[in-house]
């Protein structure tokens, strides 16, 4: 994963690069460094810690030419400071941060070894700036050692690159996300557009297979040698807030604003009377004999209900977790609509699934939270979720709007309109959940020293219970596991102890009944059994209720409970809520 950041000209570097690394945190934070030229001479600092260790270790200092920083999410050696980037080439011709996975490092490794190369790190990294350095030395132009390096590399990468001869601000991109900033008298560079909104709002999206240079006047853009021209594209920055607005961490503002969000995301597609989608679109899901949803984390826990939706329209669909699919495809029939959803669009395992279908000429359909990102741009039809900037690891308000895009989306393929008034129900229900929260406090407060947890449900309760159980895990280090009821008197029962904190969903008067037996069957063996129901179903001695929401929607009431539950916990264990150990929130590699 990683996030670069890069610029070039008139800046504050020291405040550009540690507040624009700061903002790329969310694609890992375990380890952080810069390096910026000032008066021909090229400074590196890193440390083994997080951006803020980052910026107690740099002094202030004024000036500069140009600068590279760099937040590891480690692949290749532990997270150490001799791993962290940025990366020196031997003789320090060239400085680089990269994000990515260099495949074929150690065939690389080998052949530079026999150069008279010597390795000072674990990293797959390290060879990239070795390369150029060994092209360089026999070329003397930085841009063809750039594109003589690309060629022999297998993997990917989005680097941006300093040489010790120059004051340019270099970069190659294949696989990994890269964008450009256009700003007067500088330029920029990162990951995404997060660290440039307060410099400009002009941005180039830099495709696969682009190297080239920035100098505080230009961009230049290459491919295969031959210069493109780039494509400009204004973003809206008012849609990067990046401000806690009073909230102790970016997970509780998040959660709290899903009411908002999908109050947002019904007036983006409905205008009253009608639904606004593309009607290509709606024409292409209804005469679809199949739809195949692709996901990974939470958005394919979030997929599991466009499945739900899907099959209520009498259509087949399936959602298959990205990383699997990609290797092993079904083989879809021609009329078949594939769904990705990611927040972020920019998860590597989903973009192998999208390449696979771009190859078949297969059409896709992509529901993401990032204008310009990777998949929505490379996808036929597009849906944006609107749901602002998500900074927090955990993935909270875009879960909820991608359950409620999909149930949107759902009705405008039946020609119905009844989601849009389950809305106002469901934003109801949702501010309803914020206003008692302490209630789920308190249930932290009682199971948030428990080794191991589950959640149970049936039908789309149990999709409802998978997603919190994630949380569990991610946020509060609680080992948890998700069941339908029914499932877990094969197996999973003989893990019930004394005190076992099993959380039961019940909002569908289908299996209620038989969810509330499965329950009591765990509480007798000594479970902790707290039953989390909706008022229709509610029955003395649960746990906790919401105001009731249409059929399948129950899951965002529920899973707001699972938010807060595992916030709470993670709260009472004092854990770093926003950035959980060893995740990132934006998985760019394999
Ligand atoms: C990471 C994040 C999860 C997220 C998953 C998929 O694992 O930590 O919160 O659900 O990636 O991300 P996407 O951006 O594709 O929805």
């Amino acid at each position: 994963m990683c996030g670069i950041i890069g610029g070039v000209g008139k800046l504050d570097y020291r405040d550009y690069l540690l507040t624009g690394l700061k903002k790329l945190d969310y694609r890992g934070y375990d380890s952080a460094g810069l390096a910026y030229r000032k008066d021909g001479k090229v400074i590196l600092k890193k440390v083994a810690g997080r951006v803020d260790d980052l910026s107690r270790a740099v002094a202030p200092f004024s000036g500069g030419e140009v600068g590279i920083a760099h937040t590891r999410w480690a692949t290749h050696g532990v997270p150490n400071q001799a791993n962290a980037h940025p990366h020196f080439s031997m003789r320090r011709d060239f400085y680089i941060v990269h994000n990515g996975v260099i495949e074929n490092y150690r065939s690389l490794k080998n052949l530079l070894k026999d150069h008279g190369y010597i390795f000072h790190t674990d990293t797959d990294t390290e060879v990239i700036a070795d390369l150029l350095e060994d092209n360089y030395r026999q070329k003397k132009d930085v841009l063809a050692s750039i594109s003589e390096t690309m060629g022999v590399l297998r993997g990917s990468f989005a680097c941006a690159i300093i040489c010790k001869d120059d004051s340019n601000l270099y970069f190659m991109k294949k696989a990994s996300p890269l964008l450009i900033g256009l700003g007067k008298g500088a330029n920029y560079l990162a990951s995404d557009a997060l660290p440039m909104v307060d410099y400009t709002d002009k941005f180039i999206d830099l495709e696969d297979g682009e190297y080239g240079v920035l100098t505080p006047a230009e961009a230049k853009i290459y491919i295969a040698g031959k210069a493109i021209a780039p494509v400009v594209t204004s973003r809206d920055t008012a849609r990067y807030d990046y401000d806690l607005d009073g909230y102790p961490t970016f997970m509780l503002k998040e959660i709290e604003e899903s009411p908002d969000v999908i109050h947002c995301l019904g007036d983006n597609y409905f205008d009253g009377e009608k639904y606004l989608f593309d009607q290509k679109l709606i024409r292409a899901l209804r005469d679809a004999d199949e739809v195949v949803f692709l996901a990974c984390g939470t958005s394919y826990y979030a997929s599991l209900l466009g499945v739900e939706f899907m099959k209520r329209l009498g259509k087949r669909s399936e959602a298959y977790i990205g990383s699997e699919w990609a290797y092993y495809p079904t083989l879809p029939s021609k009329k078949t609509v594939f769904v990705l959803v990611s927040q972020s669009g920019e998860t590597a395992d989903l973009i192998l699934c999208q390449k696979f279908l771009l190859d078949k000429g297969l059409p896709t359909l992509a529901i993401t939270n990032t204008k310009g990102s990777t998949i929505e741009r490379k996808a036929t039809y597009s849906l944006l979720l609107y749901a602002g900037l998500e900074v927090a690891v955990a993935a909270t308000k875009s879960y909820m709007a991608q359950v409620v895009l999909l149930a949107l989306l759902a009705n405008a393929v039946g020609g119905r309109t009844s989601a849009v008034a389950g809305l106002d129900s469901l934003i109801r229900s949702l501010r309803d959940i914020v206003l008692r929260k302490e209630g789920i406090h308190a249930i932290a407060k009682r199971i948030f020293v428990s080794r191991d947890a589950f959640y149970v449900g049936r039908g789309h309760d149990f999709a409802a219970a998978l997603e919190c159980s994630l949380k569990l895990k991610e946020i509060s280090y609680i080992h948890a596991e998700a069941y339908p009821g029914g499932e877990l008197k094969h197996g999973p029962i003989a893990l019930i102890e004394k005190d076992t904190p099993v959380i039961g969903f019940v909002s569908d008067p289908l299996t209620a009944l038989a969810l509330r037996n499965n329950l009591t069957e765990l509480s007798s063996r000594g479970a902790t059994v707290l039953i989390v129901s909706s008022e229709a179903l509610r029955e003395e001695g649960d746990s906790f209720s919401y105001p009731d929401v249409p059929s399948l929607l129950a899951v965002l009431p529920e899973v707001m409970f699972g938010q807060y539950l595992s916030y709470y916990a993670a709260l009472e264990k004092k854990l770093p809520i926003d950035k959980p150990r060893n995740l990132a929130k934006s998985v760019t590699v394999e």
